[in-house]
């Protein structure tokens, strides 16, 4: 039993510790992220969305015949449950694709006999199931609130490649497949962000996967989370043109709005991510006519860093994924969604992380209201 200290109230949790994992270690002054050690250029620039998923699994890169093992085992999870098609051919085609992807990951338990079994070794099969089968979730109800027929995951494409495959009908350039594989690399996995907290809160009261994962896509959709990449294009798209952005910042600034795309909790120095997918958003966004969302995005980082940078705000991830995706092609509600395909991985390790040595996550509240106060019969109720 943990020794009792004092009870100090940290709102946000922001100086507060309350995991220990060995999956990714953030220096948020230094602006570094490292993947198990391995820092997150080098990933970003070397590896695959698969190996990544394998380093933060089995805290340690693969060798080429355990890799290909693992690739085999995704790619026999990348169908769905045929009754799934027929689930998502329900949904309202209005319905927000985050509020769509919520449902479905919640759904597939119902397909899953393990759901309910909290073996390392089936945790492991789900966690598995979920990073395979969420590229079809998402790909399929994007084809059904279009009108248009879905398109089979293939076995021998990378998940990258299918989900591009599923959602638009045709094979990916390479350069628009190598795109989205960097952009899953680099979101997967963040230390004890919001939505990985809350899924760590859900399996610690071993409750399952499935609702661990349920928890974390709702807790990702927030504006101030996972939902600032479709936000920052959002911005964009009202800038409209480059000679707009100045005029447009300096009312944002004055009026002391949140710019979407900056400021982080634990960064107080340029967000690594940022760094590379922002050279990577130029490249696709000069590949596929789109250089004036990238100018403009410079323009606004530049006027950032001029008004706010000594107060420790700078780019995060979401600021350049958002030209990145919107240069491939994904519809702007299609973002967030991204983002929960790749942090998947990180969700489900940090809940198998979490029953090795679990407690159940319970702080306390800080009573400020009245006591001693009678109950008054409904009569005498004014
Ligand atoms: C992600 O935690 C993770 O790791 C998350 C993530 C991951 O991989 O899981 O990295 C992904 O969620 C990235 C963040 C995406 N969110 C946004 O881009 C939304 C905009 N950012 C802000 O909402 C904000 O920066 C937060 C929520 C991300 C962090 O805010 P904090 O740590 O609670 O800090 P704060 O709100 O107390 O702000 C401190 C000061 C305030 O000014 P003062 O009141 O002191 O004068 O900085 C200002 C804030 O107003 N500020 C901003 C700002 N972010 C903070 N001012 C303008 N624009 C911003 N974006």
């Amino acid at each position: 039993m943990a020794t009792a200290t004092a009870p100090t109230f940290d709102k946000g949790l922001a100086n507060t510790v309350a995991a220990e994992t060995q999956m990714s270690f953030i220096d948020g002054g230094k602006g570094v992220l490292e993947y198990v050690g391995i820092d997150i250029d080098s990933l970003a620039r070397n590896s695959t969305f698969e190996e990544t998923v394998y380093l933060l699994w089995n805290l340690k890169l693969p060798t080429r015949a355990e890799l290909d093992a693992f690739c085999t085992e995704l790619r026999a999870e990348y169908m769905l449950p045929a009754e799934m098609d027929a689930l998502i051919r329900q949904f309202p085609r209005s319905t927000p694709p985050m509020h769509a992807l919520r449902t479905m990951i919640s759904a597939l338990s119902m397909f899953d006999r393990e759901a309910d079994v909290n073996t390392p070794e089936a945790n492991r099969r789900k966690a598995l199931r979920i990073v395979a089968k969420t590229p079809a979730l998402i790909a399929r109800f994007d084809r059904h609130r279009k009108g248009k027929p879905f398109v089979d995951p293939q076995p021998d494409l990378t998940i990258a490649q299918n989900f591009l495959l599923m959602l638009n009908g045709e094979l990916p350039t390479d350069a628009m497949a190598k795109a989205l594989d960097v952009c899953l690399i680099l979101h997967a996995d963040h230390g004890l962000n919001a939505s990985t907290f809350a899924a760590r809160v859900t399996i610690a009261t071993l409750s399952d996967m499935y609702s661990a994962i349920t928890t974390a896509v709702g807790t990702l959709k927030g504006p101030l989370h996972g939902g600032a990449n479709e936000e920052v294009m959002h911005m964009l798209n009202e800038i409209g043109t480059i000679d707009k952005v100045d005029a447009y910042m300096a009312g944002k600034l004055e009026r002391k709005e949140l710019i979407m795309g900056f400021g982080h909790r634990v960064y107080k120095a340029y967000d690594p991510r940022a760094t590379y997918l922002k050279t990577f958003a130029k490249q696709v966004a000069a590949d596929t006519g789109n250089l004036n969302l990238y100018e403009m995005s410079r323009r606004i980082e530049e006027i950032m860093d001029k008004a706010v940078a000594a107060k420790g705000i700078f780019p995060n991830v979401d600021f350049y994924s958002a030209t990145t995706y919107y240069s491939l092609g994904l519809d702007l509600d299609l973002f967030t969604c991204m983002f929960a395909l790749s942090r998947n991985s990180g969700w489900c390790g940090h809940c198998i992380e979490q029953l090795k040595g679990n407690r159940l996550i319970r702080p306390m509240a800080d009573y400020i209201g009245p006591h001693g106060v009678p109950y008054v019969p409904m009569a005498e109720r004014r």
